[in-house]
C-alpha cells in the first residue's frame, strides 16, 4: 500500500511506443503495467476502506471496493511476464478488467448520491477527485497497452500523433445536437472559430469525455433560456481555438442565460444539477437528460453518466490532472463562456504525468 505510482510523461509514452523489432515494446509495456497497476490499484483499496463505515455499507460503493479488491489480486498475481504468449493473456486480462469497470463512474454517482450525507464536502470531493484521476489515469496507461497491439495510421498506442483540433471539437459538437435535437426536437448550430487549423500530438480520451459534456450544457441552457424559438432560430454555440507552445484553449460561448448567482458558487460540486428542476423530476438530483448524458460516453471506457451533476466537476479534476483548467465566466442574463485549457504534450516545458 505504501509503494509511490511510477507515472509517466506522455512524451515516455509516445517514444517508447516504438520499437525496431515492432514488438519488444509492447512486452516492456507490460512489465511496466505489472509492476505499476497493483500500486496504484492498492492506492485506490485504501482509499475505500478510509470511508467512513456506514459509507463503505452502501451497495454501489461496496460494489465498487470490491471489483478493486479484485483487480488487485488478479494483477498482483501474475507471474513476471517474460514472453509474448504471457503478455497475450496478460493484456486479455487487461481488457476483460477495462471491461469489468465501465460503469464506475456512473456507480460513484449513484453510490455518494445517498451515502454523501454521511461525509464532510470537502472529503468527498477529495475522494471522488482522486479516485476519478487516479481511475483515468490507470485507465489510459491499460488502453495505451491494448492500443499498442493495433496498427492505425495516426495513432502510437492511445496517443493521436497529429489530433487536428477542430475535428475533434466538431465531432463531438455534431454528435451532441444529435442528441440535443432527439431530445428537444432542435439544436444549437455550432460555430468554430480561431485556430481552425491547429494539430499536435495528443491524447482524445479525455477529450471524449469532456467534450460532450461542456456542449450539453450549453445546448442545453440555449434550448431551455429560448424554449419559444424554432432551431434555425436558436442562437449558435460559438467556440474558438487558441494554440501556442504551451498549452491550447478551447473557449465554448453560449447565450443560454448564463448561471445564476445562487447557482454558481455550486456548480463544480459534485451531484449538483438544475436538469431536474427544469423538468420536473420528482428526484431533484437526478437529470431528465438521461439519454442525453448515457449516450454521450460511448464505449467501454466510461460508461454511461446520468446527469447526477458529475459533468463539470468531473471534467475539471481531469483538466487538472492533465496539467490544464476549466473556468466557467457567467454572464447572467445572457450566457457563459467555458474555458478549457490543456498543456500540450510535448510542449517545451514538462507538462503532465500519467
Ligand atoms: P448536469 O449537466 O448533470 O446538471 P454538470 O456538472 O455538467 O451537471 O453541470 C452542473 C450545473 O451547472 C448544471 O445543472 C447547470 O445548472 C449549470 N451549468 C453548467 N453549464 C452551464 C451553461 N453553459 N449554462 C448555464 N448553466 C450551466
Ligand atoms: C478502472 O477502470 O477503474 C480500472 O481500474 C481498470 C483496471 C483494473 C484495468
Amino acid at each position: 500500500m505504501g509503494k509511490p505510482s511510477v507515472r509517466l510523461s506522455p512524451y515516455t509514452l509516445l517514444y517508447s511506443g516504438k520499437s525496431p523489432d515492432g514488438k519488444s515494446h509492447i512486452l516492456s509495456s507490460a512489465q511496466y503495467l505489472q509492476k505499476e497497476l497493483p500500486v496504484r490499484l492498492a492506492h485506490r483499496v485504501a482509499g475505500f476502506r478510509s470511508l467512513p463505515f456506514i459509507v463503505g455499507c452502501n451497495s454501489e460503493i461496496a460494489e465498487i471496493h470490491e471489483l478493486y479488491i479484485r483487480a488487485f489480486h488478479i494483477l498482483n498475481s501474475v507471474p513476471p511476464i517474460e514472453t509474448f504468449q504471457q503478455e497475450q493473456q496478460y493484456t486479455r486480462m487487461l481488457s476483460e478488467l477495462l471491461d469489468d469497470f465501465r460503469n464506475v463512474v456512473t456507480m460513484l454517482a449513484q453510490g455518494f448520491k445517498d451515502a454523501r450525507k454521511y461525509m464532510p464536502p470537502g472529503s468527498l470531493k477529495q475522494f471522488l477527485d482522486s479516485t476519478l484521476t487516479s481511475r483515468l489515469g490507470i485507465r489510459l496507461l491499460a488502453e495505451h497497452h491494448l492500443a499498442l497491439h493495433g496498427d492505425k495510421p495516426n495513432l502510437v498506442g492511445m496517443i493521436c500523433v497529429s489530433m487536428n483540433l477542430k475535428h475533434t471539437v466538431e465531432r463531438w459538437a455534431e454528435f451532441t445536437r444529435d442528441l440535443c435535437q432527439s431530445k428537444f426536437g432542435k439544436a444549437p448550430q455550432v460555430k468554430i472559430s480561431g485556430h481552425v487549423s491547429a494539430a499536435f500530438p495528443y491524447i482524445l480520451q479525455p477529450l471524449d469525455y469532456i467534450l460532450p459534456e461542456l456542449f450539453k450544457n450549453a445546448m442545453r441552457a440555449t434550448v431551455e433560456h429560448h424554449w419559444d424559438l424554432e432551431g434555425s432560430e436558436l442562437p449558435s454555440v460559438h467556440v474558438t481555438l487558441a494554440n501556442n507552445d504551451v498549452d491550447f484553449i478551447i473557449r465554448i460561448s453560449d447565450r443560454g442565460a448564463g448561471v445564476s448567482h445562487r447557482d454558481l458558487p455550486h456548480i463544480m460540486d459534485y451531484h449538483f444539477t438544475t436538469a431536474s428542476l427544469f423538468y420536473g423530476d420528482d428526484d431533484k438530483q437526478t437529470s431528465g437528460m438521461d439519454d442525453f448524458v448515457s449516450l454521450a460516453n460511448p464505449g467501454a471506457s466510461r460508461g454511461p453518466m446520468h446527469g447526477f451533476g458529475f459533468g463539470l466537476p468531473t471534467s475539471l479534476a481531469y483538466a487538472k490532472y492533465l496539467g490544464g483548467s476549466l473556468r466557467i465566466e457567467s454572464m447572467q442574463g445572457i450566457g457563459s463562456d467555458v474555458y478549457l485549457r490543456l498543456r500540450h504534450i510535448d510542449g517545451t516545458r514538462e507538462s503532465f504525468r500519467i
